[in-house]
């Protein structure tokens, strides 16, 4: 049977309501990658779980399908969230699906261009707050308390169930659980929710490896960043609000969170590209975080399955490449031009 969404496939392993109706854009059910180039150069078997491919180019739409469902089965008709961006474009696009009015509060400035464009695009009202993503859920949070409006942010426990179906995924397509699972860590919903996920389907357990901005790293340094900066503006949170259940995911699976600087990070996006692997800067953080770690020593996992979860497509955020290359050559529209290209 052709595939007809993530609740279809997995819902009787969510904990979802009956009232739910089932709003699907055929999100999940993403590739995972072999990449064997890296594998060599690490010594392990490396896997990219491309979440880049959902329906609005992020993992958020697994938990913007049940989140959206359960909405529109209570008749909800008017959504609200806080976003670094992709989260906007997503309850966009699930609520346009849907009928629903949309409204999405995001840092003035610091969402990168596709996910801009993805909430416009689908319809949404976009609003700019002059504050923080932190500011902006603290705002959402009360908008949620004292309307009728559903909040869509990963507070709400159906996007995490929604999110843990990536962990089934990669344990259907492996036939178990990765030995390592490295992934970014934000507002910490998504490995509060994969490590539910792998809990839940009992085909064993990975080590977590959370990696967080250097500028944006409150779980690193064990307190709240005021002013979070870097340049993966997905994870440009100070105050996640599942951060305490990310520590613990980190700690009962003997894995942890570490923080690597934004080079580490433009490097590590372009080691995934040059094997064809094109993600936006925060979702190659697993990758920086893998490199880190082996570099000094601490990462075992020679001869291991370890999955990188990249959470967001790069097309996202064109700029970040576009700005740190020269501007391709400009010749004239001949052959004796382009043939000197070619030997030169
Ligand atoms: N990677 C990407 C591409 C993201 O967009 C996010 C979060 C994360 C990783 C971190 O996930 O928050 O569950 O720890 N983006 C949210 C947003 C905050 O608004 O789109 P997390």
């Amino acid at each position: 049977m052709t595939y007809q969404g993530l609740i279809h496939r997995y819902g009787h392993l969510l904990d979802l309501p009956v009232h739910k109706k089932n709003i699907s854009l055929l999100e999940g059910n993403t590739p995972l990658i072999s990449m064997p180039r890296l594998s060599r150069e690490f010594g392990c078997e490396l896997f990219v779980k491309f979440e880049g491919l959902n329906p609005t180019g992020s993992f958020k739409d697994r938990g913007m399908t049940a989140a959206i469902s359960e909405a529109v089965g209570r008749h909800v008709e008017t959504v609200i969230c806080a976003s670094t961006g992709n989260t906007a474009a997503s309850a966009a696009a699930y609520a346009a699906r849907a009928g629903l009015r949309a409204m999405v509060l995001i840092p003035e400035g610091k969402v990168a261009a596709g996910k801009l464009a993805g909430a416009m695009a689908y319809g949404a009202e976009v609003i700019q707050i002059q504050g923080s993503f932190d500011d902006a859920l603290t705002l959402v949070v009360e908008i949620a308390e004292k309307t009728p409006i559903a909040m869509v942010n990963s507070i709400n426990p159906f996007r995490i169930e929604g999110q843990k179906t990536a962990a089934f995924e990669i344990c259907d397509d492996l036939g178990c659980a990765p030995d390592w699972l490295c992934l970014p860590v934000g507002n910490a919903g998504n490995i509060t929710a994969y490590w539910a996920g792998f809990k839940q389907y009992q085909k064993g357990l990975p080590r977590v490896l959370g990696v967080q901005a250097a500028g944006a790293a409150p779980l690193v340094l064990g307190h709240v960043v005021e002013k979070p900066e870097t340049i993966a503006t997905a994870i440009r949170i100070g105050k996640p609000v599942r951060g305490e259940q990310s520590l613990e995911a980190a700690r009962q699976s003997n894995g942890k969170i570490i923080a690597v600087s934004d080079e580490e990070i433009l490097s590590a996006q372009r080691l995934l590209a040059s094997e064809g692997v094109w993600v936006e800067p925060a979702s190659a953080a697993g990758l920086a975080g893998l490199i880190a770690e082996s570099g000094q020593g601490k990462f075992e996992a020679r001869d291991k399955k370890v999955v990188l979860v990249c959470t967001g497509h790069g097309m996202k955020d064109p700029s970040i490449i576009t700005e740190s290359f020269r501007s391709p050559k400009i010749i004239p529209a001949n052959y004796e031009a382009l043939i000197g290209l070619i030997e030169k």
